[in-house]
């Protein structure tokens, strides 16, 4: 797995004693400088990593920074020559200083221009030929650090001839938050990496083997089930999902025990991993299918956001929960009417094979909700129809409970990768329950109109803790350019917001 990058070390309040010392910018020692500019009504002011360079330099960055007139919010100018120490530095935008709230955003909007900002300045530093960035903290140690590594990331592993990554440090003195933002970026990192991963290679067997690679370091127990385990279970709906396929189906069972001292039940996160998923016998249209390897990007942010809460050793007990297989049309596969009996006992009647994910997560529902958790989250690329509702601006969150929902919420405005809630009514239940046959239905009645959340509700049938919330993170598992620190490619979204959630639940404030 990636290497931790957060390292860094302080020599002065703003390093700048061990750069004068060195006589001259060296080839083995190419460091880019990130720092921010505020513009309040058309007056540039520096941060203080900016004026300290620019006293450094004897007022030679406001000199080059004028030529290009004012820079706007979340743009990048790189100004060569600001001195000897610093040769290269980019000058990034942070908009207005002060009153940047906007309660129609609904997240830290201060944040979110540092991330945004600091990604710029390293996006435009990773073009020329440095090989480390020292990065401003703008304040907050935290979102510069994430604006960093996110920007940063780079998914070359199969790539023979890889381009160097720069690293990334924190220029200021802002050490403990900086190497907390590495963190929750490295988790994010995590997974976008996981869902970027083609699917031959990264089949439910080798996902098990990185989630171990990923976390057994940190001390998280990861426990591999296989075929046989889930049988003796009846989890028949998981099942049905995998006979299409020649690959093995795995179950994953993961605990991260940070409150060992008590015992404290746990927060259940359960992750839909199917690694890919060609619709089944209900085949999807060819274009752009090969995005279906990202369908295993609800385990991929279970394993990120619990790699998070073990590496800042949040005190928390967590259990993860992910099925993992493939939907493929072999000649064993489920076919369209075929009825199959969930681990609960609830039959189900399958008409449309490209609606397994909900197969999958019926039974890790269920098992989850054995562990008599204090809460229960499951994320999963469910629906198209949640990229129809919502695009890529938030993950649609469904939930029996108004406080868990609070927390979520407050935790999306945190990390700005937010979430918006969605119906969880009868209405919905309704359609998926109401038919002859069996006791459940895979698509309800009306199949396409409200497609996300007649998905929500077949998963209600399956969960009997009270504190649970469905994350339907179709519409965001990818990222084109919408969210301008991620870069183009699977997004690993929502992570950092589940870590923020877990550690929110950690703090013992919310009822849960
Ligand atoms: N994995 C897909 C949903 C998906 C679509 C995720 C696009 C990410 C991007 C899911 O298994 C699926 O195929 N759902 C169907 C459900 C339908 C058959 C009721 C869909 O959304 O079309
Ligand atoms: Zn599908
Ligand atoms: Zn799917």
């Amino acid at each position: 797995m990636m290497a931790y990058t957060g390292t860094h070390r302080i020599v002065s309040r703003f390093l700048i004693s061990s750069y004068t010392t060195r006589r001259s910018y060296t080839t083995e020692n190419k460091a880019g400088v990130v720092v921010g500019v505020y513009n309040n009504n058309g007056e540039d002011v520096l941060t203080e990593a900016a004026t300290s360079i620019n006293t450094h330099s004897s007022g030679n960055l406001t000199r080059l920074m004028q030529y290009g007139g004012p820079l706007k919010a979340g743009k990048s100018r790189v100004l060569y020559g600001v001195s000897e120490v610093f040769p290269i530095v980019a000058l990034v935008g942070l908009g207005k200083q002060e009153n940047k709230s906007n309660p129609l955003e609904e997240r830290d909007e201060a944040k979110e221009a540092i991330r945004t900002a600091i990604a710029a300045g390293c996006h435009s530093l990773g073009e020329t030929n440095i090989s480390k960035i020292l990065v401003d903290s703008c304040g907050d140690g935290e979102a510069a650090a994430e604006g960093a590594h996110l920007a940063v990331f780079k998914y070359q592993d199969l790539k023979s001839k890889k381009k160097p990554i720069p690293t990334v440090q924190c220029f200021t003195e802002d050490n403990e938050r900086w190497t907390r933002g590495a963190t929750l970026a490295e988790g994010q990192n995590i997974a976008r990496r996981l869902m970027e991963t083609p699917a031959n290679i990264l089949t439910p067997t080798n996902f098990a083997q990185e989630a171990v690679n990923c976390l057994e370091g940190l001390g998280v127990e990861v426990l591999t089930r296989s075929y046989d385990w889930a049988k003796q279970r009846n989890m028949n709906a998981f099942l049905s999902v995998t006979r299409g396929s020649a690959e093995p189906p795995v179950f994953l069972e993961l605990s991260y025990r940070g409150n060992d001292l008590s015992d404290e039940k746990p927060l259940a996160i359960v992750g839909k991993g199917v690694t890919f998923d060609t619709g089944g016998i209900s085949l999807k249209p060819p274009a752009n299918m090969d995005k279906m390897r990202a369908d295993m990007g609800g385990a991929a942010c279970t394993v990120g956001s619990i790699f998070i809460a073990a590496a800042l050793k949040l005190p928390i007990n967590i259990k993860g929960f992910i099925p993992l297989c493939e939907n493929m049309p072999g000649s064993r596969a489920t076919k369209p009417g075929d009825v199959v009996v969930a681990s609960n006992g609830k039959s189900i009647q399958i008409d449309n094979t490209d609606a397994e994910g909900r197969l999958i997560l019926a039974d890790a529902l269920h098992y989850a909700s054995q562990h008599k958790p204090r809460a229960m989250i499951n994320m999963a690329t469910l629906t198209g129809a949640m990229a129809v509702a919502l695009g890529s601006g938030a993950v649609g969150v469904f939930s029996n409970s108004s406080a868990l929902w609070e927390v979520m919420h407050k935790a999306g405005t945190i990390s700005g990768d937010r979430v918006w809630r969605m119906p969880l009514w009868k209405h919905y239940s309704s359609q998926v329950t109401d038919f002859g046959l069996a006791d459940v239905h895979n698509i309800g009645k009306y199949s396409r109109d409200g497609g996300s959340c007649t998905a929500a509700s077949f998963l209600k049938e399956f969960v009997t803790c009270d504190h649970w919330m469905h994350m339907d993170i179709a519409g965001v598992m990818e990222n084109k350019d919408e969210v301008p620190y991620l870069g183009k490619g699977m997004s690993g979204r929502p992570t950092r917001t589940v870590a923020h959630f877990a550690e929110l639940i950690a703090s013992g404030k919310s009822e849960l």
